[in-house]
Formats: C-alpha cells, structure tokens, sequence
C-alpha cells in the first residue's frame, strides 16, 4: 500500500508505541488522526519541524471506550482528510494484582477496567474505523480498501502471576482478528494483530526493576526491551505486505515471559 494522501487512525497516540506509528506514518507520507484520551501530544511540536506535519495531522482527544467521542474524531478527521485507509489501535492500559493478595482480594473493577479499554476500546476504535475503510475507494490490483492493525501482547499466551487481567484482554485482541478479518475480507480491509513483548515505553518505564530486571534477563536475542521504532517498523511491513492478513504477529525477540 502507497501511503502518499492516506488517511490512517491511531488510537494511543501521544505515547510509545502509537507515538511512534505517527511519527514513521507521517514520515511515509499518510495524513493521520490521532485519538488519545491526552490532548495534542507535545513531541509534535519538536519533532521534525512543524511544517512536516502540521498539514497531515490532527489529533481528536476521546476516551477509546466512549462511542460518541470516538466516532465524533473518526468523523471530524474524515471530513478533514477523507476516508481512511487504515487504522492503527494503540490504546492500552496495564495492569497487574495478584487474585489472592496478602490483604484482599484482587479488584472485580480494577478487572473490568482493563476489559473495558483494551478489548471494548480496541473494538469500539475498529468499528468506527471499519465503516470508513468500507467508504474508501479500492486501490491496486487486488482492489484493497485498507488496513487494521490492533495491538495484543504476548501476555495473551504467557501471562505472568498477576496478568489475569492484562493476558485476558490481549487474548481477547487476539481472538477478534481471524473474525474480523473474514468478516471484512469481502471489503478488502485486511486485519492484523501484533503481539508485542516487552517495549521501552512509558507504560513499561513505570515499571519496577523487580518487574523489569527478570523480564531482560528472559530475553533471548537480542539481550534488550524493543524500541517503539521496531514496534512501527512491523507496522509498516503489516501495510505493505498484502498476503498478513487474519494472523497475530509476535514480536519478541524470542522472549517466553
Ligand atoms: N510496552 C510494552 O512492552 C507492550 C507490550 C505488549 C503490548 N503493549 C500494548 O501496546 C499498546 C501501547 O502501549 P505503550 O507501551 O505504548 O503504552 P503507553 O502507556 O506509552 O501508551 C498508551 C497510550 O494509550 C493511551 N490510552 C490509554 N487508555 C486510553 C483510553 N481509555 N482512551 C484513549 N487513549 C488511551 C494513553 O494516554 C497513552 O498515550 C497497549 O495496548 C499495550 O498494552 C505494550
């Protein structure tokens, strides 16, 4: 897929990995809304020279759970820069608590929490965006109309003590992409999921070193986190190579948790 005068949605915009999506998206040339529960992300401001995206760049605050404000940025984003051709959802929270903890047990809310954003958002953010990929004209010459990628983990399949919540949720992403790509398939909307391992990123920054030290020492090759260009990287490949299509792609280093 060209992505010169492409729109293309990322939700989880102003942090990590979906920061870094913008930033490789816009470089490729596609014109990008942004969805954040955060305002404008302020690296926008520093990186590359504001005239690079200024023209190619709006940003919709909402909280991905919320049906009016997600279809409020899908819509006012498509009126400024046509129907989109991809969707990148990045949105995500983490969550760790044991069931049995040493006073209480785990947090029936704190689990439906991270239900509601990482599976009920995801899938809120891809139907907004579905509906406007189904309006997009097909290009090439096999009539593709775009592309979505959705964010799992490898917590999806090798969740730690403390993950019940955060493994169900990815799994959940997991689970929606064989569906939603053959729902779609007649569309020529092709869908994708990537499971990451372990990022530098602020969500993984905040973790302790009691977390994050055992999580290193587990790496395989290469001996560190994955830098959120390689997460963007993948990205790029997902969009560009037609056969992805239904599959949840690890990108681990080989890391089993
Ligand atoms: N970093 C990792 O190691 C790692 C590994 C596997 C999966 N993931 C997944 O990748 C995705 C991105 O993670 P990251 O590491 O970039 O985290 P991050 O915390 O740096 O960024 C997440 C972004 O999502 C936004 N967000 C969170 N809840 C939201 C909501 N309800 N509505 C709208 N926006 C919301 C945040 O404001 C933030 O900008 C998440 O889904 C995460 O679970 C990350």
């Amino acid at each position: 897929m060209q992505f010169a005068n492409r729109t293309i949605l990322v939700s989880g915009c102003s942090s990590g990995l979906g920061a870094a999506c913008v930033q490789r998206l816009l470089g490729l040339g596609a014109r990008i809304i942004g969805l954040d529960r955060t305002s404008e992300p302020t690296w926008l401001h520093t990186w590359e020279g504001p005239e690079r995206w200024q023209a190619r760049y709006t940003h919709g605050q909402a909280d991905v759970t919320d049906e009016a404000s997600v279809q409020t940025v899908v819509k006012q984003g498509v009126e400024r820069f046509g129907e989109l051709s991809g969707v990148v959802c990045c949105a995500g929270i983490l969550h760790g608590e044991r069931v049995l903890g040493r006073e209480s047990l785990a947090s029936l809310d704190a689990f439906r929490k991270v239900i509601e954003v990482n599976v009920v958002g995801t899938f809120n953010v891809v139907r907004f965006g579905a509906e406007s990929i189904a309006r997009t004209s097909p290009q090439g010459p096999d009539q593709e109309r775009g592309v979505i990628i959705m964010t799992s983990s490898i917590a999806a399949l090798d969740g730690q003590v403390g993950q019940s919540a955060y493994s169900a949720s990815k799994g959940a992403v997991a689970s929606m992409t064989l569906p939603l790509a053959r729902e779609f398939g007649r569309l020529g909307i092709r869908v994708v999921s990537i499971a990451p391992g372990v990022f530098d990123t602020p969500m993984m920054q905040a973790a302790s070193d009691k977390v994050r030290g055992p999580l290193l020492e587990s790496s395989v090759f290469p001996k560190r986190f994955g830098i959120p260009e390689e997460f963007a990287a993948m990205v790029q490949v997902i969009f560009e190579n037609s056969m992805l299509n239904g599959t949840v792609v690890r990108l681990d280093g080989a890391l089993r948790m």
